[in-house]
């Protein structure tokens, strides 16, 4: 990918804390890869609507930085252990130092758009954060409960979607285009496709390519789309059990597999992705537009 590059070695020359603590603890967490979906969409958006992709380059890294802090506060709150292959940041440095790298890259991120954005920009950014703490908020606050599907959508829409509708919406905006609230939605359903396969492959993932383990989502007590997909051929109480730690989960996790959560998950995801083609499709050709659609399908197919 013609970006990928650029996005590599801007996200490095960006970092440049005085403390040495949080530039080793950025660099730990940056270093470590990662698909970089959110600068790329964000470039080729731009690309997309007419504008010169360089120019949104610095916008996308502010995204990846602020999904970056995202995943450093995730693993805080989801008690992992591994991210990105390695082991999590906040169990090589300690709770503290990643979540005070994460307060950092937050605020890196503003920094760059107050330089290289707009106003409008940084409300459409700020909205996202705002959303996403929210989103993972609710989450914890339905840790252990069965949830219904309008209940595990407002989750996923705060803590990932809005975010991918951010990098969307600012590409359109370093373009100047008009239409950029209609590529927000297009993001915003990308991101939710996006969440329900990362949903589906902590069912049925494998942990080597991922790098990170598979399973963790119902051993918290989360209940997520794979498993809300097939209650109705469950027994209640037994799935509450299991979502309280009662009951060990790995039966359910196979039962959720044979029952076909797995694949009414990936049509679900499907689903969203066509109502984003719909809107991108509005848009004239061209290479960028190509290139988005390639990852596009590259976010159901993906098994990393
Ligand atoms: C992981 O995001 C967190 C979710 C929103 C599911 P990615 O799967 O995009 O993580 P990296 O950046 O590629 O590691
Ligand atoms: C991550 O959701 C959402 C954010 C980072 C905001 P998950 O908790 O499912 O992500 P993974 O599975 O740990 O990557
Ligand atoms: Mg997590
Ligand atoms: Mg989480
Ligand atoms: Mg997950």
């Amino acid at each position: 990918m013609k970006f990928l590059d650029a996005i590599e070695k801007r996200l490095l020359e960006e970092l440049n804390p005085k403390v040495r603590l949080v530039l080793e603890t950025g660099r730990y967490i940056v270093e470590s890869g990662g698909k970089r979906l959110r600068p790329l969409f964000t470039v080729l958006t731009c690309g997309l609507c007419g504008g010169n992709p360089e120019r949104a380059l610095p916008l996308g890294v502010g995204l990846e930085y602020i999904h970056v802090a995202s995943l450093l506060h995730d693993d805080i709150v989801d008690g992992a252990k591994t991210r990105r292959g390695k082991r999590s940041a906040n169990l090589v440095f300690g709770n503290g130092v990643a979540v005070l790298t994460g307060d950092y890259m937050y605020a890196k991120a503003l920094h760059l758009f107050s330089t290289y954005g707009n106003i409008e920009m940084i409300r459409v950014v700020s909205e996202a954060v705002m959303d996403m703490a929210e989103g993972q908020v609710l989450e914890i606050s339905k840790v252990g409960d069965i949830i219904s599907e309008e209940e595990y959508f407002r989750i996923i829409d705060g803590k990932t979607a809005v975010l991918f509708g951010a990098c969307f919406g600012v590409g359109g905006l370093s373009a100047n285009c008009k239409e950029w609230e209609e590529l927000k939605k297009a993001g915003i359903s990308i991101g939710r496709a996006f969440q329900l396969i990362d949903d589906l492959l902590d069912y049925a993932g494998d942990p080597q390519k991922l790098g990170k383990p598979v399973g963790n989502d119902l051993r918290e007590g989360k209940c997520t789309y794979p498993l809300i997909s097939v209650l109705g051929e469950l027994n209640r109480d037994y799935v509450k059990r299991v979502l309280r730690g009662l009951e060990e989960p790995e039966a359910l996790r196979q039962k959720v597999i044979e029952l076909g959560g797995v694949e009414k998950t990936r049509e679900r995801a499907r689903r969203e992705l066509e109502r984003a083609r719909e809107i991108l499709n509005r848009f004239e050709d061209n290479e960028y537009k190509k290139e988005i659609l390639k990852l596009v399908d590259f976010v159901v197919d993906r098994n990393i």
